[in-house]
């Protein structure tokens, strides 16, 4: 069935806006997504299960192209695939006029596997492997971003023996704090990403007088999960400023100008994320600016937001298990999935929100602490939460589960990682089986030779 925002007795879930937009609870406090029942998708595919909500995808496409082209038209979005990636996904961004940011040989050949036009493609990365960097220009990817002195070397010479010039972007450190987790940090001074200005000026000298290079763009990231914009205004000034001294000192003119990704998104009730519309006036503002200040030609600006299309379309379903008492008092209540599908909050101490799929009005009864099912201690999923009593074979849904969950997603334990399942307009479809014994065999060499 399809449902319909002014329809009753459905009611947006608690906390709607950690949910994908069709997210609605029925008059018995069931959650539905995209039209269908969680039950359903459980019954049919399993737990532990990802669901896309693809209205969720396409809204946060749309409002980042028109958010950026309504202010500085030579605008682009291109997705940063590390957040999440599939055929199904590719999909949609070809559907919504997004590019995208890619990061190895393995998420180029999906996006082209996929039919997604490989020139539409940003290679990143601050160590592409040679065969990765030769497999990406055969493929015909629309720009490589270099990221230092001796990968501009490679490139030139990949270029050269192919009789073809490669289009690059350079990537700086715009050594741009941010208040973010260190591990998502990327444009301070100590980061190992992007060349410094002595290298920036060194890759711009040699790529003026190169004839396999053409230095289209420069690009910098200052980190993800940010709550400010800040960052993002000192990383386009500080590109626009970089702009200015390649045309000055090597009369080169850069036609694109990206400031990376990086907007957050609110993981549980408390946090307050600046809007798409905020983050496209901060970005196009400094441009503007910059563009003034230095009198450059206006650039093509390209944005890579990830976590921002994704993470609110995804809703990651588990089934719960056994129940224990924390000598504190507090509940523990594990569930059939954890750091294998969801490693966020081992890594980063990422905090996320849960409740009960099938009573999603219910009343919070206890302090639980939501745990996996791996043998780790750290496979805790939600530190602290105040639940309704969750007994065993209930379904745990966690909301924002869509970015940079799956992507780094491990067999850890052996578990098969996960079926992905997008759901639209009342149908839901696999995008991804789960995996299964003879896939986690599939590269082990069986054969005894001992
Ligand atoms: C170069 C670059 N662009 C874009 C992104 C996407 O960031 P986010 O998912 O936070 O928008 C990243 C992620 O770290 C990145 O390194």
């Amino acid at each position: 069935m399809t449902i319909r925002a002014d329809e009753s007795p459905w009611a947006p879930p608690p906390h709607a806006h950690l949910w994908p937009d069709t997210a609605r609870v029925d008059g018995a406090g069931r959650l539905w997504l995209g039209g269908v029942a969680a039950a359903r998708l459980t019954g049919e595919f399993g737990t532990p299960l990802y669901i896309y909500d693809e209205a969720t995808i396409r809204a946060r496409c749309r409002a980042f192209r028109d958010a950026f082209t309504g202010r500085w038209l030579a605008s682009a979005v291109a997705y940063a695939g590390k957040a999440y990636l599939s055929p199904a996904l590719c999909h949609i961004l070809l559907d919504e006029g997004i590019e995208l940011d890619a990061v190895s040989a393995g998420e180029v050949g999906l996006a082209v596997a996929s039919s997604y036009p490989a020139e539409r493609i940003h290679l990143h990365g601050n160590y592409k492997p040679v065969a990765e960097l030769a497999a990406a220009l055969d493929a015909g990817v629309g720009r490589v971003v270099v990221d230092s002195l001796e990968e501009l070397e490679r490139v030139e010479s990949l270029a050269r023996e192919r009789g073809r010039r490669a289009a690059i972007w350079l990537r700086l450190n715009p050594d741009v704090e941010t208040e973010t987790h260190a591990a998502v940090r990327t444009g301070h001074a100590g980061s190992k990403f992007g060349l410094d200005m002595a290298a920036v000026d060194a890759a711009a000298r040699r790529a003026a007088a190169s004839p396999w290079l053409e230095l289209v763009g420069l690009h910098a990231h200052a980190g993800s999960q940010l709550l400010d914009v800040r960052p993002a205004v000192r990383v386009t000034a500080f590109l626009c400023t970089a702009a200015a001294r390649s045309r000055d000192t090597h009369g080169l003119a850069v036609r694109e100008i990206s400031p990376g990704g990086g907007l957050g998104v609110a993981y549980t009730p408390g946090e307050a994320p600046p809007t798409v519309e905020e983050y496209a006036e901060a970005v196009t503002g400094a441009l503007r600016a910059g563009v003034a200040r230095h009198g450059l030609e206006p650039p093509r600006l390209v944005v890579e937001p990830g976590r921002a299309i994704v993470a609110h379309a995804g809703v990651a379903l588990y089934t719960v298990g056994p129940r224990k008492r924390a000598p504190d008092g507090t509940t523990l209540v594990a569930v059939d999935g954890g750091m294998g599908d969801n490693p966020r909050p081992a890594l980063y101490g990422a905090r996320y929100h849960a409740a009960l799929a099938e009573r999603m009005t219910a009343p919070a009864a206890e302090r639980a602490r939501i745990v996996g099912r791996y043998c780790e201690s750290g496979d805790v999923l939600v530190e602290e939460m105040m639940l309704p009593l969750a007994r065993a074979g209930e379904t745990l849904a966690i909301p924002v589960s869509g970015a940079y969950q799956l992507a780094m997603a491990s067999n850890y334990n052996l578990a098969p990682r996960p079926a992905v399942v997008f759901v639209a307009d009342g149908r839901a479809r696999l995008v991804r089986r789960r995996e299964t014994l003879d896939d986690l065999l599939r590269a082990e060499v069986m054969d005894r030779t001992d």
